[in-house]
């Protein structure tokens, strides 16, 4: 990343964080691949940074470990629930009574039979809907709230390995299973969820750290949320990409379901998910350019903003440039892709892009 850290005390101690691993997402248009690139364009005087539309919150930790204040936040509980137990959670991990406490058997089977009811044979079979149905219905038992944010994105993590192509916009899952190719290709497939969550804790528990700082992890829609952050340095928005893969909720719908335990959704289409969906204003071409301007706006108090965009998104770039300038100085930095990696536009020879926008 930087050069000539080693001579230099601040930055070492500034680095001493980098190390720690986050645990991979497979994430729609996370920024884990192109961290480096992002961290490049992070004032290093800063201190408060905003990461607003979070995600796999591989961002938000990356600030953490560059020993930053963050204030995370993501309109999707489930999301959320990784910026608790990553960014905002300091020293809580699962242990091993935690991790036996979660597998004993359903507290409520009355209350918690909502997977085995939408999902058995959808995507998982019957066996795996109840063990999620009898795990979840004991994460509330767990003693605090950050141990239950870590169960929360330790086993929605292990269900989107256990699926083809990680998420469910799709009912081929059980199709694709007992496919010997992609078996070979993704052994996840057939493995049992509960096997998956015990190698991916660990992973979860070793990111788990304090960085000196206070940081926070909300759950708002980002345009409720903005009145009240004051004392943010840097704002990083990274809005779904509109018109290409915007529908998080439909690509997710049941992680966010299992996090929420929707007593008041209906259930619709063949991959039942949950009616109505949340209000983005980021999702459609005919809410976004004036949810575009609300969010500039509202971040009229914080000095330095990063986009991350994409060439292939509505609005143009040039057209998000005229709503940015009556605010701040543009500069666009750009990332060809040589080789598609699926979703958000990230087809080979479509560019990612970085606005580094100044006072
Ligand atoms: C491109 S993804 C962010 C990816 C993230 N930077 C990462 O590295 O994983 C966009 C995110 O915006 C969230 N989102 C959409 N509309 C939102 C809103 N109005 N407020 C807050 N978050 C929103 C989606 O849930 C999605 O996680």
């Amino acid at each position: 990343m930087r050069n000539n850290i080693a001579l230099q005390p601040s930055l070492f101690e500034d680095y001493k964080f980098m190390d720690i691993q986050f645990p991979k997402p497979q994430y729609l248009g996370a920024k884990y691949i192109h961290s480096e690139w992002i961290a490049q364009h992070i004032p290093e005087d800063s201190n408060v940074i905003l990461d607003a539309f979070s995600g796999s919150q591989s961002i938000g930790f990356l600030c953490k470990k560059m020993g930053k204040a963050v204030i995370s936040n993501d309109f999707l509980s489930f999301n959320s629930k990784i910026g608790k137990a990553l960014i905002e959670n300091k020293n809580e991990i699962l242990t091993p009574d935690d991790i036996d406490i979660l597998f004993s058997p359903n507290s409520d089977p009355e209350k918690f039979n909502l997977m085995e009811r939408l999902f058995t044979d959808l995507f998982f079979v019957r066996e795996e809907t109840k063990f999620l149905d009898a795990f979840r219905s004991n994460v509330d038992i767990l003693e605090n709230e950050y141990k239950r944010a870590l169960a929360f994105s330790v086993i929605n993590r292990a269900m989107t390995r256990k699926v083809t192509m990680g998420h469910f916009a799709h009912t081929q899952a059980l199709v694709y299973a007992s496919n010997p190719e992609r078996v070979k290709r993704n052994r996840s497939l057939i493995r049992p969820i509960k096997d998956i969550f015990l190698d991916l804790v660990i992973e979860y528990n070793n990111a788990v750290f304090d960085n000196g700082t206070d940081c926070i992890a909300y759950n708002e829609n980002i345009l409720d949320l903005l009145p009240s952050i004051s004392d943010a340095d840097v704002a990083y928005f990274d809005p779904p990409y509109c018109d290409s893969h915007a529908d998080y909720q439909g690509f997710y719908h049941l992680l966010e379901t299992y996090t929420n335990y929707w007593k008041d959704k209906e259930f619709v289409n063949g991959t039942k998910r949950y009616s109505p969906k949340k209000d983005s204003g980021f999702e459609t071409k005919r809410e976004i350019i004036d949810s575009f301007k609300r969010l500039f706006k509202l971040s009229e108090n914080i000095p330095y903003w990063l986009i991350s965009y994409n060439d292939r998104s509505y609005p143009s770039i040039d057209t998000l440039v005229e709503l940015i300038s009556p605010y701040r100085n543009v500069d666009v930095k750009r990332k060809i892709y040589q080789f598609g990696r699926g979703g958000k536009g990230s087809v080979a020879g479509s560019s990612e892009i970085l606005i580094i926008c100044k006072p």
